[in-house]
């Protein structure tokens, strides 16, 4: 899968092991940063991540900060992005399958390099199950460009 990963400065040594543990499954890995523990500002790196998704670049982005929430946040402002911040697997499972997530935001202060790889693991292995779950995600969409009505 072609993937894009993202940081900033508190999520940083966790999205180098991540981005690692992608390239070693074969993925194709898009970094966009930052490269260092430097403090920056973490919706740099979530509208990068979050324009390349949504434009199709990328199949899936992963998002690291130090609680994962910022990226979350900053990352749904772009129109087609559905983000959710993730500390366990179940979880990860739950948002590709119900709600068709296609980011995921790790937060690097709060989970072990393990629990990470997992969880990414577990979301680009989960399909979306559609159906009524697919009516909901097009109420969400619908959301978008303030046209709902
Ligand atoms: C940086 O200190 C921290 O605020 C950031 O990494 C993130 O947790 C924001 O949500």
């Amino acid at each position: 899968m072609r993937l894009y990963v993202g940081s900033d400065h508190a999520g940083f040594a966790l999205k180098e092991q991540v981005r690692a543990h992608l390239e070693q499954a074969g993925h194709d890995v898009v970094d966009v940063g930052t490269h260092s523990e430097q403090s920056v500002d973490y919706p740099d790196f979530a509208r990068q991540v979050g324009e390349a998704v949504a434009s199709g670049d990328a199949e899936y982005g992963i998002l690291v900060c130090g609680s994962g929430l910022g990226m979350a946040i900053a990352a749904n402002k772009v129109d087609g992005v559905r983000a959710v911040q993730i500390m366990d697997t179940e979880m990860a499972k739950m948002s590709r399958m119900h709600n068709d997530a296609n980011i995921v935001t790790l937060p690097g202060r709060y989970i072990e390099p393990e629990t990470a790889d997992a969880i990414v693991d577990t979301f680009l292995a989960t399909a979306f199950e559609g159906g009524r779950h697919q009516d909901r995600v097009d109420k969400i969409t619908s959301m978008e460009h303030g046209t709902r009505d």
